[in-house]
């Protein structure tokens, strides 16, 4: 039953198969299933609006019937139009009542129009992945703003975003950065993309990694995890910076460090991880070892100077579905994964369960913190992009050591008062 909601999928038939698999995920959840226990008693979201731009999969899926189980009344838009799972969506609008405005392979046209039918909700919570709720908002939807009650973000490209139009003092609304807190980045960012991405590069692929050259571009918190499982795959992994902490670290990680125009040379595989824009350029196609694998981890799919691969073609084919073929005025071949777009979403099926169980029990946390702080005393966040609070970190890693059986030690009195003394030295 679909209630006579407005939404826009691909195929409603789909829904029994989403269902299946999204219950699935749920198992993986237990953070989030004892978030939507508790908060379907006392419903601290009741009759807010919210409306998510967050890729369309089972995990999002939960987070979306633990937010209606908490009251909210909530819309979903893609975050990206090659990461939508239409089985999902389809589950979402026909057993869980939820509009969902979002097709796998959407054009850039409808990716906007599906961004539109989400604010036509007139959300006073938005929950982005990449800060395009918000962007649109204040370029197009201002009519919007003197009711909301604030934004959450989910991932780092979105948080830098953000901070450039506080910068500018442009951001007319607070906005939680749920990306930065520890029990977000810590796990997502290095363990999911870690473990998805390379699940996308093999899909798309079904090469062996053993024996390979695997450049990693960018040594963040997503550029770590990949190198590491890349790593554990008996690849060679070379990574490639410009932040020289960060590079002394992949250096004493174990890892060969080096500029990627000399990378380029000499590898099979180049992934982009740096949320910047042409990291690997035009100078780098003209030098880089023929039949190299590209793809890109980072958000948008903007890393990778796609123009100019396209300009140093003569040819290009589709040998497989996520891969494109690129072939060389020189002859040589440069395999494309998932058209530049985030190859673990759009070739695979996105971070696991396990860890976006506490990227979303963030979110949830941070949607009924920003609806109970602003109802209570309305006006006590800024208009700027604030941290998580810290009890709401502690809360959600307390909350899955438990789920997974793990009990930790406590500081006794003793202890307490020698890390709040000064005074005992040697
Ligand atoms: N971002 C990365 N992986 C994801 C997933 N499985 N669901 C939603 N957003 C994601």
């Amino acid at each position: 039953m679909t209630d006579n909601i407005r939404f826009d999928i691909r195929n409603t038939s789909l829904a029994e198969q989403g269902t299946q698999r999204i219950n699935w995920a749920l198992a993986e959840m237990p953070v989030l299933q004892n978030l939507k226990n508790h908060f379907s008693k006392d419903r601290p979201l009741l009759g807010i609006r919210i409306s998510g731009c967050l890729h369309i999969t089972t995990e999002t899926a939960n987070l979306a019937r633990t937010l209606k189980s908490a009251g909210a009344d909530v819309v979903l838009c893609a975050s990206n139009p090659l990461s939508t799972q239409d089985d999902v969506a389809a589950a979402l609008v026909v057993n869980d009542n939820i509009p969902v405005f979002a097709i796998h392979g959407e054009t850039t046209e409808k990716y906007y129009q599906h961004i539109h039918a989400a604010l036509d909700h007139k959300p006073v919570i938005t929950m982005d992945d990449g800060a395009d709720l918000v962007s649109e908002i204040h370029k197009t939807r201002q009519e919007l703003i003197p009711a909301m009650l604030g934004g959450t973000e989910e991932t780092t490209t979105g948080v830098i975003r953000l901070r450039a139009m506080a910068a500018d003092g442009a951001l007319k609304f607070p906005v939680i950065a749920v990306n930065d807190a520890m029990t977000k980045h810590f796990f997502d960012n290095r363990y999911g993309t870690g473990q998805s991405t390379l699940d996308g590069i093999i899909r798309a692929t079904n090469v062996l990694l053993a024996g390979k050259t695997f450049i990693v571009v960018g040594y963040g918190w997503c550029g770590r995890g990949i190198a590491m499982r890349a790593k554990g795959h008996g690849a060679r992994v070379v990574i490639t910076e410009v932040d020289p902490l960060k590079a002394l670290e992949a250096s004493m990680d174990g890892f060969q460090v080096m500029p990627l125009l000399e990378a380029a040379k000499i590898s099979d595989f180049i992934i982009t991880a740096t949320g910047d824009k042409h990291v690997v350029d035009l100078k780098h196609m003209q030098v880089m070892k023929n039949g190299c694998i590209l793809a890109n981890s980072g958000h948008f799919n903007v890393e990778i100077n796609i123009p100019a691969l396209e300009s140093l073609s003569v040819d290009k084919q589709r040998p497989r579905p996520s891969v494109e073929e690129y072939t060389l005025r020189d002859g040589r071949k440069i395999r494309l994964l998932a058209e530049g777009r985030l190859v673990n979403l759009a070739a695979a099926e996105g971070h696991p369960s396990t860890v976006m169980d506490m990227s979303f029990a963030n979110q949830v946390l941070c949607a009924v913190y920003l609806a109970t702080t602003r109802h209570k005393d309305k006006g006590t966040l800024s208009n700027t992009v604030h941290n998580v609070p810290i009890d709401i970190d502690q809360e959600v890693a307390q909350l899955k050591l438990k789920s997974m059986g793990i009990r930790i030690d406590k500081l006794t009195k003793e202890q307490q008062a020698y890390l709040s003394s000064w005074d005992e030295g040697t």
